[in-house]
Parts: C-alpha cells; structure tokens; sequence
C-alpha cells in the first residue's frame, strides 16, 4: 500500500496510534472480575443475576436476559416470536452481518428496506410496502446509537400484526420521545462487545415485557433446559433437570458478569464524556466542505454510540477509501459501519440483490468512515482527531 505520509511530506499527526472504540475499564471491574475468580464460581451464577436485576432496573423492563452476545439474543427472540423457515423478516442492510445472519439461521428470508437519507434508519414508510403473508417480524436497527422511527414502526406492528425485535446493539441510552429503547418493541437485543457503551468483552441482553418469551428465550440460552447451570450447583438446588428442547450454549458467565455490574454504575458518566465529544466533532466540522455530519432528530436521545461522518464526493478528489488510508497513516483508528449487507457475496448472490436496489444504503456504503468515539479517548485525542481530519480533507480539497 502506497505510504500517504510521503504525499503529506511529514510527520503524521500522532506518533502513537489511536485505537478505534478503546473500552474504560476502571479498578472496580477489574477487582470485581478477580472476586469473582477468587470466589469459585466463575460461569453462569450469582452475579449474572445481579446483573440481570441492575440492568432491568436502569431499561425500566420487566425481564432481562443475559447472553453471550446480541448476536445470540436476536437469534433466541426470533425463536420467541415464531420466525421458522419460509417466514420473512424485514430489516435494514445498512448494519452488521450478525442482524441478518441470525435471520438465515433459521431459514427465513431477510427482506431489506432502504434507510433514510438523514439518520440511516430503516424507512418506515417502506416498510408497510413490503409486508406479506410470510411477514413475522419488523427487525429494525438503532444505527450509531440514534433510535429509529419507533412510533411508525409499532404502529404498523399494530395494524399489520406483526411482531418487533430491536437490534438495539448501539442504543443503550437511547430513547425515542421519552420511552427508552428495551420498552417498546415486544424485544429488544442489546450488545457488551468490546467497543459498545457498555462492555463486558462479549456479551448481550435481551429485554421483553413477556413473560413467555423471557421463560423462553432463558431456557434456550442453555440448551433448553428447564433450570438454570449455576441452579444445578446451588446449596438446595434441584438434583435433576429435564431437557425441553433442544437449545443452544448462549449464556453470559459471571466473569463477564463482574465488568457489567460496574460498567452499568458508570454508564452516564460515560455517556456523558462521549456526548462532549460528539459535539465538539460536529462543532469542528460542521463548516467543512467534504463533509457531513450526523444529525440528531429533536425527538430522540442520542446513544452517541458511533461518529459517522460522510465524504461529499463533489468536494474531494480522492474517494472514501483514499480518505481512511490517509487517516490511519496520521495514526488515526477508524471504523467503516456500514459496508452495506446486499453488497456482500453472500447476500448478493443468494437473494440476487443489485447494488442499487437500495440506492441510500448503497450510496452511505461508500461514503462512511467512523472517527473515534469513546469514554477511553482524552480531549486530547479528539483534538488529534480533529487536526488529522482537518489536514486530510484539506489536502485533498478539489
Ligand atoms: C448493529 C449490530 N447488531 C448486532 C451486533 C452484534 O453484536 P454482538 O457482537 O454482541 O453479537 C453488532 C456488533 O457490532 C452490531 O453493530
């Protein structure tokens, strides 16, 4: 690869590079994780539930699941809506392989719905256009944090009946007038991975206000057993446990358990860091030719999960590509969310899709870099930030 520094002709803007989506952990998960290796029971037991309990508390939900991942828990509540082969799931293609794969694990057919041009959410209007007999679930995903269109959504949930699972993997925080996202489609799949705004390393929860899919998505999580490992091993635990159906090997273990807990205890002060510096990102951009900044509808809480920036292509000489390589070679960690789902091989050649069967999701594709965004970041490093892009996008300025 071609090295930029020498089409700048000098140093790079940071001598050391910044990591993309680097996690705080703080002394109070790290001696919580040694307790718990200390303390004997280090998978699925009693902290996961305590964790559970917290996490309920701060969504407002009636149940919370804890898994392995968001990936694991979009998968089990499709199972507790229904969704078997030949059903259709509709979702947007502009996310994460995990939103649609879950969906092909069970033989079902993802349909994908083009996103707004604005906040890069599914379009609702679309929606209703593409609802079937075979249409189980509305599967929308709350991009970089910002919540989609909910009202729209559970109103053709009502209408259409069918069913809502949220990907809610960037939208801890968010909430769409008011009402936080885990309490308004009938399940919500949230992500602990690394770069998330809450981490536990890997990991995900599933809240539901129904108790059937709660009891449900609990014993699927454990190869469909009727209890729980950790109640297996209890002081006055049952002896027996009978297998119900046959499950998978989803569930979170204490360890991961141990960082949550007190990440769950710092999420404002997070939140509160990262919103500092989405805002001074917007502020610092906002006048700059080649770009876009996100936006922010006056009807939501922002989980300021991701900052995605788009090029304006009119503006540059060089493409979105050229523009990340120019960014990393002044040491700056980037992220490209989302390279869009229809383009993969695997989408395109089983459902057939064309690139510009979703012309937004299509055109986004290839115009987003992700700057870094996260609690672990100083004012300092969003100020390099800020120098590098600013030094990039003047250099190749047309
Ligand atoms: C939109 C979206 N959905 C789902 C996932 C899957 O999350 P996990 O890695 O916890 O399974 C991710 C992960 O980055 C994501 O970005």
């Amino acid at each position: 690869m071609k090295n930029k520094l020498a089409v700048f002709g000098g140093a790079p803007i940071r001598k050391k590079s910044l990591m993309f989506g680097r996690p705080l952990i703080g002394r109070e998960e790290i001696e919580e994780v040694v307790k718990t290796l200390k303390s004997g029971w280090i998978s699925t037991g009693p902290r996961v539930v305590r964790f559970e309990e917290d996490f309920k508390k701060y969504i407002g939900s009636r149940h919370a699941i804890a898994l392995n991942s968001c990936s694991a828990g979009l998968h089990l509540a499709l199972i507790a809506a229904g969704v078997k082969e030949g059903d259709e799931v509709i979702t947007t293609p502009f996310t994460f392989a995990a939103t649609a794969n879950v969906i092909c694990h069970l033989g079902a057919r993802p349909i994908f719905v083009d996103i707004e041009k604005d906040t890069l959410n599914i379009f609702p209007e679309d929606i209703e256009k593409k609802i079937t007999s075979k249409t189980k679930v509305i599967l929308p995903v709350h991009f970089a944090g910002h919540p989609c269109r909910m009202d729209e959504i559970m109103d053709i949930s009502r209408r259409r009946k069918v069913l809502v699972v949220e990907d809610a993997a960037h939208a801890l925080e968010a909430k769409v007038n008011g009402l936080k996202i885990g309490r308004i489609g009938h399940a919500a799949s949230f992500s602990f991975y690394a770069t998330k705004n809450l981490t536990t390393g890997e990991g995900g929860m599933v809240t539901t206000e129904i108790k059937s899919w709660a009891k449900k998505i609990c014993s699927l999580r454990l190869h469909g057993l009727n209890a729980d490992a950790w109640r297996r091993y209890g002081a006055g635990a049952p002896r027996h446990y009978e297998v119900i159906s046959p499950g998978y090997k989803y569930n979170m273990m204490d360890i991961q358990a141990a960082l949550g807990i007190h990440q769950l205890r710092k999420l404002d002060k997070n939140y509160t860091l990262r919103k500092k510096y989405f805002e001074r990102y917007n502020e610092a951009f906002k006048d700059m030719e080649g770009i876009e900044v996100p936006i922010e509808k006056e009807y939501v809480k922002h989980a300021y999960h991701l900052y995605v920036i788009r090029i304006k292509r009119k503006a540059l000489k060089v493409g979105r590509d050229e523009i990340n390589r120019a960014l990393r070679a002044e040491n700056i960690g980037t992220g490209i969310h989302f390279v869009s789902l229809h383009r993969h091989p695997y989408y395109r050649k089983a459902f057939n899709y064309k690139a510009n069967d979703f012309p937004v999701a299509n055109d986004a594709s290839s115009r987003v870099i992700s700057l870094p965004l996260s609690p672990g970041l100083k004012p300092g490093d969003v100020e390099d930030t800020i120098r590098a892009v600013k030094k990039v996008f003047n250099y190749f300025q047309r």
